[in-house]
C-alpha cells in the first residue's frame, strides 16, 4: 500500500475519473474524503470504500463557492483533524462552439468552478495542510490546455489557467513541504465527455481516437495510476510537473 499515511480530499468524486481516484487512493490505504456537489453521488462511493473496509466520509461542496469550501474543510478537520492530500478534480467543460457563442453566464460559471475554485482551496485548504506539516496538491487539468481543441477555448483556458497556477504554487508552497503537480488527461468516456458531444457521441468519440496514437480513449483508471504515484512518497522529490496522461496525443 503507497498511500498508508495519506488523508486525501477528492473533488468531483461522485463521477467519472473522480470515483476513480477515490478508489484507488483507499485501496492504496488512503482516508478519503469524498467531495461533490451532488451528495448523493459522493456518498454512493463512500459507502461503497467503507463496505469493503476503508475509511471514507462523503461531504457536499460547491467548489466554486468560499463558504461552501470552508465549511467542507472545516468538517473534514472536525473528523480527521487534518489532511495532507487534495485533488481538485471537480470541474465543468462547456459545450462545443466558436469563441464568441458561449454565453457570458456561463463562461462566468466555468471561470468559477474550474478556476476560482483553486483559489478557494488556498484560502481554506492550504493553511489546513500547512498547519499539518505539508502534503501534496494534484490538480486535474487537460491536454487540452497544452493543445486545444477547437470550439473549446474557454474550457481550454481554465485548463491552460490551471497548469500555470500549478506551476505558480509549486514554486511558492515548497518551503511549506508542500507539492504541486497536475496531470493532464486526454479525453475519456465520462459523464463530462458524454455530455459535451450529446446525441453526436459516436462521431466525437470517432474523432479523438484519430488524435491519440496509442489509438483508445483514457480510462479513468490511468488517472487514478498517475494521481496514487505524484500523491506518494516515491514522487517525494516531484513538484511543479505537469503529466500527460493522454495516448500519446501531444506527440501525435
Ligand atoms: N473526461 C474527459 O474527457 C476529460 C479529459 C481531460 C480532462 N478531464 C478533467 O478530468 C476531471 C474529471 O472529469 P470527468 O470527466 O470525470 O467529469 P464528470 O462530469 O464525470 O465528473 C465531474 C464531477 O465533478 C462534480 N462537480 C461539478 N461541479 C462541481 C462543483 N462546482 N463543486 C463540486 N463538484 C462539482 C460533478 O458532480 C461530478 O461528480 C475534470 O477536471 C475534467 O476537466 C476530463
Amino acid at each position: 500500500m503507497r498511500l498508508i499515511n495519506t488523508t486525501a480530499v477528492i473533488t468531483g468524486a461522485g463521477s467519472g475519473y473522480g470515483a476513480a481516484l477515490v478508489r484507488r487512493f483507499a485501496a492504496e490505504g488512503a482516508r478519503v474524503a469524498c467531495v461533490d456537489i451532488h451528495l448523493d453521488s459522493a456518498q454512493r462511493v463512500a459507502e461503497e470504500l467503507k463496505s469493503g473496509g476503508g475509511e471514507a466520509l462523503a461531504l457536499p461542496c460547491d467548489v466554486a463557492d468560499s463558504a461552501s469550501v470552508g465549511r467542507m474543510v472545516a468538517a473534514v478537520r472536525e473528523h480527521w483533524g487534518g489532511f495532507n492530500a487534495l485533488v481538485n478534480n471537480a470541474a465543468l467543460t462547456q459545450k462545443p462552439a466558436r469563441i464568441a457563442k458561449t454565453s457570458e453566464e456561463d463562461l462566468d460559471r466555468l471561470l468559477a468552478v474550474n478556476i476560482k475554485s483553486l483559489y478557494h482551496m488556498a484560502v481554506h485548504a492550504l493553511p489546513v495542510m500547512r498547519q499539518g506539516g505539508g502534503g501534496n496538491v494534484i490538480n486535474i487539468a487537460s491536454v487540452t490546455g497544452i493543445r486545444p481543441r477547437p470550439g473549446m477555448t474557454w474550457y481550454n483556458a481554465t485548463k491552460s489557467a490551471m497548469i500555470s497556477i500549478t506551476q505558480s504554487m509549486a514554486a511558492e508552497l515548497a518551503t511549506d513541504r508542500i507539492r504541486v503537480n497536475a496531470i493532464a488527461p486526454a479525453a475519456g468516456l465520462t459523464p463530462m465527455f458524454e455530455s459535451m458531444f450529446g446525441e453526436s457521441l459516436e462521431s466525437g468519440i470517432e474523432q479523438v481516437l484519430k488524435t491519440i496514437p496509442l489509438g483508445r480513449l483514457c480510462q479513468p483508471e490511468d488517472i487514478a495510476s498517475a494521481a496514487v504515484y505524484l500523491a506518494s512518497e516515491e514522487a517525494s522529490f516531484v513538484t511543479g510537473v505537469v503529466l500527460p496522461v493522454d495516448g500519446g496525443r501531444l506527440v501525435g
